[in-house]
């Protein structure tokens, strides 16, 4: 299955990315995870994505496209993949069409992730992350039984730069510009199907799976 995950910042892309990839057995690619470790590795393309990432706006698509390309390239993308935060705008989906043509390969599906406006503020503000393992919890929603340490590994927990609230808030907003109309670009290619993603994380996972595996 080739799969893109979309919803505005928040919606639990990253957290069911690692359900959904684990169940399909398919490797998953965060655009957001792969800028992260370079930030943290102080690599060239770490440091010129920091500025954009902190001010909430999308790093420049020559620099995210190549990187993409890149990684599907890569052997264990050939039998399929979950795309979590790319494309990102419909320049963005174009690019990923004309890579994949080049590859003979072609989308399975993009699945949207609905959730308020109001419930990815309080998701966001609530966050932590794992620096050791990159799982994902929130303080509220899925707490870790011990503040900032990770239950799967013991790795340290971390609040993500661009979570507070003004970057935030320009984030949705740069979503509601750029990203929300992909989802009319591939609804009207018919390429869409959208969950709503409220309620516990695994009753999501469920729902996400009963809609894809028609695609797998
Ligand atoms: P990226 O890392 O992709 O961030 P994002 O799209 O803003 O999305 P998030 O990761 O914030 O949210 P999510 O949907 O993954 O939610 P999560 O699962 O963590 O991108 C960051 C930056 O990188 C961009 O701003 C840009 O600068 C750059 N970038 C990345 N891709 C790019 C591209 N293609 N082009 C250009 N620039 C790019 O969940 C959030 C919280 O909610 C967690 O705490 C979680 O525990 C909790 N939660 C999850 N599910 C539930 C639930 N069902 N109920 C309650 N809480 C829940
Ligand atoms: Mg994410
Ligand atoms: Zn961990």
């Amino acid at each position: 299955m080739r799969l893109v995950l979309v919803g505005p910042p928040g919606a639990g892309k990253g957290t069911q990315a690692e359900f959904i990839a684990a169940h399909f057995d398919i490797p998953k690619i965060s655009t957001g995870d792969i800028f992260r470790a370079n930030v943290s590795g102080g690599t060239d393309l770490g440091r010129l994505a920091k500025k954009y990432m902190d001010a909430g706006d999308l790093v420049p698509d020559e620099v995210t496209n190549a990187m993409v390309r890149d990684r599907l390239a890569q052997d264990d993308a050939r039998e399929g993949f979950l795309l979590d935060g790319f494309p990102r705008n419909v320049a963005q989906a174009g690019e990923l069409n004309g890579i994949l043509d080049e590859l003979g390969l072609a989308l399975s599906v993009v699945l949207d992730l609905e959730v308020e406006h109001a419930e990815v503020v309080k998701r966001l503000s609530g966050r932590r992350t794992c620096k050791k393992c990159g799982h994902v919890w929130h303080l509220q929603f899925d707490p870790p039984s011990t503040a900032d340490v990770c239950d799967r590994c013991a790795g340290e927990l971390y609040q993500r730069d661009d979570d507070k609230p003004a970057t935030v808030r320009h984030r949705l907003d740069v979503y509601a510009a750029q990203t929300a109309p992909l989802i009319d670009f591939y609804r009207s290619s018919d390429q869409l199907v959208a969950i709503e993603a409220i309620g516990p994380v695994e009753d999501v996972t469920e729902r996400a799976v009963a809609a894809l595996t028609p695609y797998a």
